[in-house]
């Protein structure tokens, strides 16, 4: 069937790419008046940096050992940083989707290319709280959508609606892995345990569409919030918990494949509880990844003193508070053959802080995370996403339905996203570890990462923003050799050194931070492709002594090649990936959706406490808002997607 395409051009792309039934747009000057972006436009918030430390050391040395180093983590791959997408929200991209027509937009597509391109793979997860509840209609919906909500029947004060999906989803998320080498977590309904056999449904159905792209099946979303949200019975405990996990595993049909991922515990029960309850004992047959969900502070309520909180989010000391907590866990599950994994995380739940997760400072800081979770034996970690009135999105749509061209905001912490793809690389054999530079500084952080016994890079963060902006008061050296000096043993360290910097003006930063010189831009003027000319620094090593000189700029994050086959491995030297079409596109997707139902795609979990019932905790504005971000979340579609053709 050919679609027939209302506004833009498809663009026909290599037949061997790309399935007949799937689409990418190219553009037509949209004509409709400009959509304003409505929260994260508006709110321009900057606080105040904090001040330079009083001590501030301009030198670093440090020594790196040639064959590795006690107290690296596990090889890690470069699809660490990956992303996190609420289930009502990803399926809501296929809704009014006509069946076999898959249109993909191409933005969303650059963005995963370029990670792509420096990672070989990007992780997304499907899933969240509405999960759950939800059920897969394998011969369509009542209604013809893809995606209907109904009112739910359970006593949850937020009745949060359930979602009825059908196969469009998980055949657009199939679709994308042949473009972009996407690998898909996806969620397990666990509320009603199975009893109408659509759990099921669900995991038959994920595993045969989704095959070798799908990496796991999460196995309950939260449930330590089971009994305090009202989802289940109050004292849900457990040992209720791991007697319905048993359950389940036993009635589901796995086909033998072990990929299961659990207990993604939040907030009420800690990873260890679980542990030492025997969740891990007991299921390890079925388990593939043992996973957490955290993040480090909430915006539920909408009342925490952000500009007390900015410090918090330029410590490397915080970093490693919020990872080593989990570390007794990770090694556990790893000496069981498991994998370790946060499920979903971000700078703060309930859609981040205005002037920090919207800022160069949370670029900083989710690059130091990204590498603290390499470094504590995590495989992946991943990024939740919300709708567009939040402040902590890689990448948002504009919220409209008529997409223009390079309207796309690019969030500070997508560089991360990128950084930390290139520090880990392509080999899946990166195995990092904490420097602790300058006797474990909270101002700056520092990251060998080895491969195959080799030191390929080294990863150096200055979170220090200078009093007078644009000072190099607080810049560092960092001067490393490898092998050599006291050691004893021969340096080996190259003639040269190839560097890539990630700068921006300041930490406050919201615009036109660069990454080796190439950069998104300015807010909201993104087509999801990296502009400029690439930028890359060659540092001569010192022959006498094998050392090499990095200057590290505050505030920054520079990544330092050590060998040319770690730069290549990198996608380091590529300047553009493969692009899917330069220009954009008309997606009209209008959905109406209930309050309660937005409320609780927003993306709310985490560290928050007792005392938010309701899923959603929406920080802000209300309803009008909500709406808005929420169509902006529709035309993203997956990420993107899928879409929808006007006839
Ligand atoms: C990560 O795993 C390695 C190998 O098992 C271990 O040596 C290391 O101590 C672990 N890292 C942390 C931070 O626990
Ligand atoms: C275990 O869970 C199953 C499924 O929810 C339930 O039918 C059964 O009663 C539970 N058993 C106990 C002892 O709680
Ligand atoms: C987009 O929405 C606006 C406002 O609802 C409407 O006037 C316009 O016709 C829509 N554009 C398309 C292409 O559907
Ligand atoms: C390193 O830090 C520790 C803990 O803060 C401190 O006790 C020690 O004196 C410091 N060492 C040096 C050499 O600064
Ligand atoms: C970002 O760069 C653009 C293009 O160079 C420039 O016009 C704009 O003023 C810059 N924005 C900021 C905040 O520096
Ligand atoms: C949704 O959230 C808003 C804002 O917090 C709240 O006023 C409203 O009552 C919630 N609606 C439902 C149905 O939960």
């Amino acid at each position: 069937m050919i679609p027939r395409i209302l506004f833009g051009i498809p663009l026909l792309l290599a037949a061997s790419a790309v399935d007949a039934a799937v689409t990418v747009y190219t553009s037509a000057t949209g004509t409709a008046a400009m959509a304003q972006y409505t929260v994260a436009s508006t709110d321009q918030t900057i606080l105040n940096a904090p001040p330079p430390p009083a001590e501030f050391n301009p030198a670093t040395f440090i020594q790196l050992y040639d064959g590795g180093m006690t107290g690296m983590g596990q090889p890690t791959p470069g699809s660490l940083f990956g992303f996190s997408i609420e289930l009502s929200v990803a399926a809501m991209l296929t809704d009014r989707c006509l069946t076999h027509h898959i249109v993909l937009r191409p933005e969303f597509l650059n963005y995963c290319a370029i990670l792509e391109a420096r990672a070989g793979s990007i992780t997304i997860r499907v899933g969240g709280n509405t999960q759950d509840k939800a059920t897969l209609n394998v011969d369509g919906n009542p209604n013809g959508h893809t995606i209907e909500k109904y009112k739910g029947t359970d006593a949850s004060p937020t009745e949060t609606p359930e979602v009825h999906f059908t196969l469009d989803l998980l055949n657009a998320m199939a679709e994308i892995s042949k473009l972009v080498n996407v690998k898909w977590f996806f969620g397990v309904p666990f509320l009603k345990t199975n009893s109408d056999g659509n759990a099921a449904v669900v995991v038959q159905n994920s595993m045969s569409i989704l095959g070798d792209n799908l990496l796991g099946l999460q196995l309950a979303n939260e449930p330590d919030l089971y009994g305090p949200h009202f989802k289940k019975w109050q004292d849900y405990s457990i040992p209720d918990f791991l007697n319905e996990t048993n359950y389940m595993l036993s009635n589901l049909p796995f086909q033998g494949n072990p990929n299961v991922v659990g207990p993604s515990v939040c907030c009420m029960w800690t990873i260890g509880q679980l542990l030492d309850a025997g969740y891990l004992n007991q299921f390890a047959p079925h388990l593939k990844y043992v996973d957490v969900m955290h993040y480090p502070h909430n915006n539920c309520q909408g009342d925490e003193n952000v500009q007390e909180l900015y410090p918090a989010y330029l410590s490397h000391t915080e970093v490693q508070n919020l990872v080593s907590p989990y570390f007794d866990a990770a090694n556990v599950a790893i000496g069981a053959g498991k994998q370790f994994m946060m499920m979903e995380t971000n700078t703060a739940s309930c859609g981040g802080f205005p002037g920090i997760s919207d800022s160069f400072a949370s670029a900083l800081w989710a690059t130091d995370y990204a590498m603290q979770m390499a470094y504590g034996n995590f495989t992946y970690g991943l990024l939740h996403f919300g709708g567009q009135n939040v402040y902590y999105n890689p990448f948002t749509p504009p919220p409209t339905n008529m997409t223009h061209i390079r309207k796309w905001n690019t969030g500070p912490i997508f560089y991360a996203q990128i950084v930390a793809a290139e520090a880990l690389g392509k080999s899946g054999n990166a195995r990092v570890i904490d420097l602790m530079l300058d006797n474990n500084s909270a101002n700056r952080a520092g990251y060998a990462i080895y491969e195959n016994g080799v030191a390929s890079r080294l990863l150096l963060v200055n979170y220090v923003q200078p009093a007078v902006a644009g000072s190099n008061a607080n810049d560092y050296l960092a001067t490393f050799a490898i092998g050599g000096g006291q050691t004893g043993l021969p340096a080996i360290t190259a003639a040269s050194v190839k560097v890539k910097y990630l700068r921006a003006a300041s930490v406050n930063s919201k615009d036109n931070i660069t990454w080796a010189g190439q950069t998104f831009g300015q807010q909201f003027m993104s087509d999801g492709r990296l502009y400029g000319d690439l930028d890359v620094q060659t540092i001569q090593c010192n022959p006498a002594d094998g050392t090499c000189n990095i200057p590290v700029p505050g505030p920054s994050v520079a990544l330092v090649f050590l060998t040319d086959a770690a730069y290549q491995n990198s996608g380091a030297d590529v300047a553009t990936p493969m692009t899917f079409a330069t220009s954009t596109t008309t997606q009209r997707l209008l959905l109406t959706m209930d309050e309660a139902q937005l409320n609780s795609s927003n993306g709310r979990s985490g560290a928050d406490p007792l005392g938010t019932t309701s899923e959603g905790g929406s920080q802000t504005s209300g309803a009008a808002a909500m709406v808005g971000s929420f169509v902006g979340v529709v035309s993203f579609v997956v990420g993107a997607v899928v879409a929808r053709v006007l006839l």
